[in-house]
């Protein structure tokens, strides 16, 4: 195994909103416990959609040489990964989404060359998952929609412990702070995750 690490990915298009205020919180709990987090957010990233060229059927590899090739690596390697998506009707948003797509690759390498998407075994069996989503309707029912493709996303990342850190009825930049019952969870669920993980502190 190599250095352990979590990967945040911030991909609502408005900065400093509310789910990456959400995932900020998250960091500074997992940082708390002495783990290293990388954030990336993904506007600084040009990524397109998956082709469906199906090609990576039989590399494992996408041929679109793009963005996305710097996330694949930590996809791959960290030891726990945080995806901060808003909802953006009624699903995550398309930056969110196209990072799912083009993990088609790993699909490929599981079902069409059965072999394991992370090949340390250590690595692949104490991996954790979280995602973070608001949405701006009082209505946590909105989640529904999106659970199924989030488990997707971490079943073919061969994560099986995964959580979840939704709040509905969050619209405006900034709102999530009226929320600090939901900031302080935010922060402990990092901790959590950190030590669960291995964090030294
Ligand atoms: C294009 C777009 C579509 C949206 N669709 C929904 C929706 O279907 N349901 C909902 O409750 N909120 C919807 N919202 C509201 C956002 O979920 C809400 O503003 C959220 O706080 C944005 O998070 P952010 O600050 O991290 O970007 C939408 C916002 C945008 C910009």
């Amino acid at each position: 195994m190599g250095e352990t690490y979590v990967y945040a990915i911030a991909t609502s298009p408005r900065r400093g909103g509310n789910t990456e205020t959400l995932l900020d919180k998250v960091i500074d709990g997992i940082s708390e416990v002495g783990l290293k987090v990388l954030k990336e957010h993904l506007s600084h990233k040009e990524i397109n959609p998956c082709l469906g060229c199906n090609r990576c059927g039989s590399t494992g590899q996408c041929i679109q040489k793009d963005g996305m090739q710097e996330v694949y690596p930590h996809l791959l390697s960290a030891s726990g990964i945080i995806l901060a998506a808003p909802i953006f009707s009624m699903h995550i948003c398309a930056q969110a989404k196209m990072v799912i797509d083009r993990c088609q690759r790993f699909w490929s390498v599981k079902y069409v060359m059965k072999k394991p998407v992370v090949e340390d075994e250590q690595l692949r069996t104490s991996r954790r998952g979280l995602f973070i989503s608001v949405c701006g309707r009082d209505r946590p029912e909105t989640f529904d929609c999106v659970r199924p493709t989030i488990a997707y996303f971490y079943h073919i990342l061969e994560i099986k412990d995964w959580r979840e850190l939704t709040i509905s009825g969050v619209d405006d930049k900034g709102e999530v702070l009226k929320h600090p019952d939901e900031l302080k969870k935010a922060y402990e669920t990092g901790k959590d995750i950190a030590r669960e993980i291995g964090g030294t502190l």
